[in-house]
C-alpha cells in the first residue's frame, strides 16, 4: 500500500487488481459475456462533452441535492454491490460508515455478507437504502425481509429488475468462482448462504429475479410504506410503465454491464430515457449508474437528466485499499473532482448544471 500513490479513481483499481486474488478480482471487475457494455459504459462518458460558460462567479458550489425527499451532500451514492467480504474484513459495515461520513445514501445489496440488522447497529444514522432481489422466495418470507429492513431503518427500497438469470462471466467460469469459505451470504439464495465452484463458476444458475413482472412491483408497492425504486432500466417504454406502476424513481442501468452484454452505455440509456420521460410529461426522479469515474462524468450525468449518480466497482476499490477510509477516499475524491468541475464550467449548485451544458460530440464535426 506505501506505494500507491491516490490521486484518481484508477488509482484504487490500479491497487486492487494488483492484491486481490485472482478468482475474487475476475468477479468484481468482468462484464458480461465480451465485454463490450462494460467498456461502452465508461466510452460513453467520452463522447459526451461540456460547454463551459465564463465570467459566471461561482464562489462555493454547493453540490447538495435531496433524493426522494432526503437531503444528501452531494449527488454521488454508492451503488449495492454483492459480498463486501471479499474486499475487505468490515464487509458493509465498512462501506456504510463511509457513505454516513460523507452524508450520501448507502443503497445495501441483497447478496450482502452482512446482515441487514448488523449494518444498521453499527451505522444507526446514516441513509441507507435496501436492494432486493426476489431471489425465488415466497411472500411471506419477502414481507418478513421487507419488515425487517423497514423496522431498521432503511428509508427506500432499490428493486432491482434486470437480472432474472444470471449472465455468462467467463472469468468466473474459467476461476471456478466460489464465496471465500468464511464468509457466508446473509440471505438464502435458492436455500443456500454460499455458492461454490467446482466445474465453473459457483453463481452460474443462480436466479435472481426469477421471472417477475410488473404486477411483482404493484404487490411490492402495496405492502411497504417505503418508496420503490426501480433499478435497471435501460429503455424508455420501461421508464415509463415503472412510473405508471407507481415508482417512486426509476433507475437506469446496465448492471455495471455484467449480465447481458452489447447494451448501449449507461450515459446513452439515460438520454433515451430522459426523451421519453419528457414526452410524457414525467417528472419522476432518475438516477443512473456504470462507468462513473470522474467528477466530469458525473457532471455530464446530471447535465443529461440524472439526480444523482451511484458508483459500484469503484466502492469495492476503496474498500480493498483502506475499509471504511478506502470508500470514504473515492467518495471524496469524486466530490472534489465535480466541485472543480462545476466551479470551471459555471455552475453554482447543481439545480444551475443545464441541459445546454453537455452535447454528444457528433455536434462538433460538422
Ligand atoms: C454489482 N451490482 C449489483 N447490483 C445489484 O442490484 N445488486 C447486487 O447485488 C449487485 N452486485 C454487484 C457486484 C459487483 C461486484 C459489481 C461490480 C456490481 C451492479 C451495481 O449496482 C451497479 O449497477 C454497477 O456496478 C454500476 O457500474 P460501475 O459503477 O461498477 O461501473
Amino acid at each position: 500500500m506505501a506505494n500507491t500513490r491516490i490521486v484518481s479513481l484508477k488509482d484504487f483499481e490500479d491497487y486492487a487488481a494488483r492484491t486481490l486474488p485472482v478468482s475474487e478480482w475476475g468477479y468484481i471487475n468482468t462484464g458480461g459475456g465480451a465485454g463490450v457494455t462494460q467498456l461502452r459504459n465508461e466510452k460513453c462518458f467520452r463522447e459526451y462533452l461540456i460547454r463551459p460558460r465564463v465570467m459566471y462567479p461561482v464562489g462555493i458550489p454547493d453540490l447538495s441535492t435531496s433524493l426522494l425527499g432526503q437531503q444528501v451532500s452531494m449527488p454521488i451514492c454508492v451503488g449495492p454491490t454483492a459480498s463486501h467480504g471479499i474486499a475487505h474484513e468490515s464487509g458493509e459495515i465498512g462501506t456504510a460508515g463511509a457513505a454516513y461520513k460523507s452524508k450520501t445514501v448507502y443503497c445495501m445489496s441483497n447478496m450482502s455478507t452482512t446482515p441487514i440488522q448488523d449494518v444498521s447497529k453499527a451505522n444507526a444514522s446514516g441513509i441507507r437504502w435496501f436492494q432486493l432481489y426476489q431471489l425465488g422466495a415466497t411472500q411471506t418470507e419477502l414481507i418478513k425481509r421487507i419488515r425487517v429492513v423497514e423496522d431498521h431503518g432503511y428509508t427506500a427500497i432499490a428493486l432491482t429488475v434486470d437480472v432474472p438469470v444470471y449472465g455468462i462471466r467467463y472469468a468466473d467460469e474459467r476461476n471456478n468462482f466460489s464465496l471465500p469459505s468464511h464468509l457466508e451470504l446473509a440471505f438464502h439464495v435458492g436455500g443456500k448462504t454460499t455458492f461454490k465452484g467446482e466445474k465453473g463458476s459457483g453463481l452460474s444458475g443462480f436466479t435472481t429475479g426469477g421471472s417477475i413482472g410488473w404486477d411483482f412491483l404493484d404487490w411490492l408497492i402495496s405492502i411497504t410504506r417505503l418508496p420503490i425504486v426501480v433499478k435497471g432500466i435501460c429503455t424508455p417504454e420501461d421508464a415509463i410503465l415503472a412510473v405508471k406502476h407507481g415508482a417512486s424513481a426509476v433507475w437506469v442501468s446496465n448492471h455495471g454491464g455484467r449480465h447481458l452484454d452489447a447494451v448501449p452505455g449507461s450515459l446513452d440509456l439515460l438520454c433515451d430515457v430522459m426523451r421519453g420521460l419528457e414526452r410524457v410529461g414525467s417528472r419522476v426522479e432518475v438516477y443512473m449508474d456504470g462507468g462513473v469515474r470522474y467528477g466530469t462524468d458525473v457532471l455530464k450525468a446530471l447535465a443529461l437528466g440524472a439526480r444523482a449518480v451511484f458508483i459500484g466497482q469503484p466502492v469495492i476499490w476503496g474498500l480493498c485499499y483502506k475499509g471504511e477510509e478506502g470508500v470514504h477516499m473515492v467518495l471524496e475524491l469524486l466530490r472534489e473532482e465535480l466541485r472543480l468541475a462545476m466551479i470551471l464550467a459555471g455552475c453554482k449548485n447543481v439545480h444551475d448544471i443545464a441541459k445546454g451544458l453537455v452535447v454528444h460530440k457528433s455536434e462538433y464535426l460538422n
